[in-house]
């Protein structure tokens, strides 16, 4: 018997397109909405009632929610440091969409639970400033200096959803990720983050016999990325556990992204020219997840190697990359 409807909104995407499928594995009916047009979909699972729907309107959001037990609001305007800076004003305004999604939920009345997928980008850039950085714990989120316009909608969201908890008794979880990366992602178009960039721009110079790639920054900036099937298993955890607060659910090795790029190069044989683009996006110098909280409360932690989780997702965007644009010349530039 099917456990009941579960609507993930943002499933055209990249988390999302896993988690519909995760689901449907454990047994729920499943509804995913997404404003693209299907054929531009990550992953469309046939078995699912797939709806393309703009969640900026309050009325698609009460369609999407009609008879769920279970929202998974991962529906965003969004991308990587080359979209969220030159796209402050779009980032701001899947505010919409939470606000919309949370009424609707609320209203519906059915809603056992209602995960939220908030940012690494909430945390106070004060504490981001150098690339040996301290790993962010959950209260240095406050007080609030997040990534601009991206990150202080995700911050206000997350409240938001604090408060329709306290003040309605909608089920709400809150995991604050941190850079997800894998296969069926975005790898080109201006809104891929570091990994798959790294991927892709390493296959184009492999495949078209370059010497030299470009890299934002001086790539001395460091990160930690995070597995989507590590994501995806602390999705189901946050959304199984009582209610708390947001917590970090992020990989917490850490790599320069010189070193990310480094590592790319061992996958595909070559080594290149780094040429550093002072001018490119950079965002902030250093972020890594502290774990300790999560490690707490659910006794787990993402732990997928960078190495391991970069090799599939380096094999998947080659494939991608040769099935578009033949094994010669390339065009994918960024
Ligand atoms: P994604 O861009 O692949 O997926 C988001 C989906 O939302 C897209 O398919 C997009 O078409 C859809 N969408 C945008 N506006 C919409 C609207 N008005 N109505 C309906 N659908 C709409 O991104 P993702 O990497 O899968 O991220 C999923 C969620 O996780 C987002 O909320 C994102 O902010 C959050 N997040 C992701 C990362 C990461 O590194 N991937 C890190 C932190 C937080
Ligand atoms: N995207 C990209 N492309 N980044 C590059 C490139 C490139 O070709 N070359 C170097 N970088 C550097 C960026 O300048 C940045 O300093 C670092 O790699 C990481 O960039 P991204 O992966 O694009 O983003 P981020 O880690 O700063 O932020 C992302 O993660 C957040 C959660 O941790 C964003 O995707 C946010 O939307 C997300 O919430």
């Amino acid at each position: 018997m099917a456990k009941g409807l579960a609507v993930v909104a943002g499933g055209g995407g990249f988390i999302g397109g896993f988690l519909a499928k995760d689901l449907l594995k454990q047994g729920y009916n499943v509804r995913v909405v997404d404003i693209k047009p299907m054929d531009d979909w990550y992953q469309v699972h046939p078995e699912a009632e797939n709806v393309v729907a703009d969640l900026k309107d309050l009325a698609s959001c009460r369609r999407a929610v009609k008879g769920a037990t279970r929202v998974y609001q991962l529906a965003a305007d969004m991308g990587g440091m080359g979209f969220i800076e030159n796209n402050k004003a779009l980032c701001m305004l899947s505010v919409l969409i939470n606000t919309h999604m949370l009424m609707a939920a609320k209203d519906e009345g059915s809603i056992e639970r209602f995960f939220y997928s908030s940012s690494a980008c909430v945390y106070n850039a004060d504490k981001q400033k150098s690339e040996d950085v301290v790993p962010l714990k959950e209260e240095d989120a406050y007080p609030g200096m997040p990534e601009d316009g991206y990150g202080w909608e995700k911050l206000f969201s997350e409240r938001m959803c604090r408060h329709f908890y306290e003040d309605f008794g909608l089920e709400t979880r809150v995991a604050r990720f941190h850079n997800v990366y894998g296969p069926h992602g975005t790898w080109e178009g201006g809104r891929e983050k570091a990994p798959a960039a790294m991927c892709r721009k390493i296959i184009a110079a492999k495949l078209n016999g370059d010497t030299e790639m470009e890299i934002w920054g001086d790539g001395k900036q460091t990160r930690s990325f995070m597995y989507i099937d590590d994501c995806i298993k602390g999705i189901n955890m946050f959304t199984e556990a009582p209610h708390g607060e947001p917590l970090n659910l992020g990989s917490d090795e850490l790599t320069t992204i010189l070193g990310l790029a480094e590592m790319v190069e061992g996958f595909a044989g070559i080594k290149l020219k780094k040429n550093h683009n002072l001018n490119a996006p950079k965002g902030v110098n250093g972020r890594n997840s502290d774990n300790t909280k999560i490690k707490q409360v659910h006794g787990w932690a993402p732990g997928i190697t960078l190495k391991e989780g970069m090799k599939k997702t380096y094999d998947w965007i080659y494939e991608e990359y040769v099935a578009k644009y033949g094994a010669g010349k390339a065009t994918a530039k960024v």
